[in-house]
């Protein structure tokens, strides 16, 4: 089988996993190199990976994550933040983020026109900032679980929780981050659940 395709066979939500088993370094750090290798809209890279590794952290999360397991229970827990105030137009992020392409002037700033009117009337209108930047977390979310299942290990994406309450938790400076979601990778105990997806004819249409 293809290697993608065997990954994405092997990646499924892991509701239990083995306390015991831990990822080598190595392997996570290749995990968070497919988050910062993943693209975003305007390559604002709108994401904060938190990686939650002290036990007493670990509790207070579960405490606010529904009380899952996969809190504590996996190998690493990493806490995906969404870049809210930076990415607005006018920043001096989106700014260093632009200038860093190495443009002409006219050009960059042309491209600063560009996104200061794509957020102006298709993105303010329909989502805040924070949506729009949970977006792209939710690209680097998936490369990452699809990565990891590339490399043996499991992983659940996790949205059960309390925004808020996660936010407490890690101290969060709300006026620049917002919680996009949480997500857990360590190896499975025991088998998963199958598979349920509905067929393509369901899902896909051509015009
Ligand atoms: C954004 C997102 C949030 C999710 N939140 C949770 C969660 O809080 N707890 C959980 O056990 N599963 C969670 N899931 C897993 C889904 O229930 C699961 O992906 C879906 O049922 C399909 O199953 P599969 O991933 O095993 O193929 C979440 C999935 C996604 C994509």
């Amino acid at each position: 089988m293809q290697p993608f395709l065997q990954a994405m066979n092997f990646r499924h939500a892991c509701k239990k996993f083995d306390p015991q088993q831990k990822i080598a370094e190595a392997d996570f750090q290749q995990i968070l190199e497919f988050g910062r290798l993943s693209p975003s809209s305007f390559g604002m890279e709108h994401w904060r990976f938190v990686v939650v590794q002290t036990p007493e952290l670990r509790e207070k999360l579960r405490e606010q994550c529904w009380n899952q397991p996969q809190i504590t229970d996996s190998s690493h827990v990493m806490v995906i933040l969404a870049k809210s105030a930076a990415v607005e137009p006018g920043s001096t992020y989106v700014k260093q983020l632009f200038g860093r392409r190495g443009l002409p002037v006219e050009a960059e700033q042309a491209y600063l026109e560009r996104y200061a009117a794509h957020n102006a009337s298709e993105i303010a209108p329909y989502m805040n900032t924070f949506a729009w930047a949970s977006k792209q977390c939710y690209i680097a979310l998936a490369n990452m679980m699809t990565g990891a299942a590339s490399l043996g290990i499991d992983s659940c994406p996790i949205e059960g929780f309390s925004k808020a309450g996660v936010e407490e938790v890690l101290g969060v400076d709300t006026a620049q981050y917002g919680v996009a979601v949480v997500v857990a990778f360590g190896y499975r105990a025991g088998e998963q659940t199958s598979r349920l997806r509905q067929p393509l004819a369901e899902l896909v249409e051509y015009r």
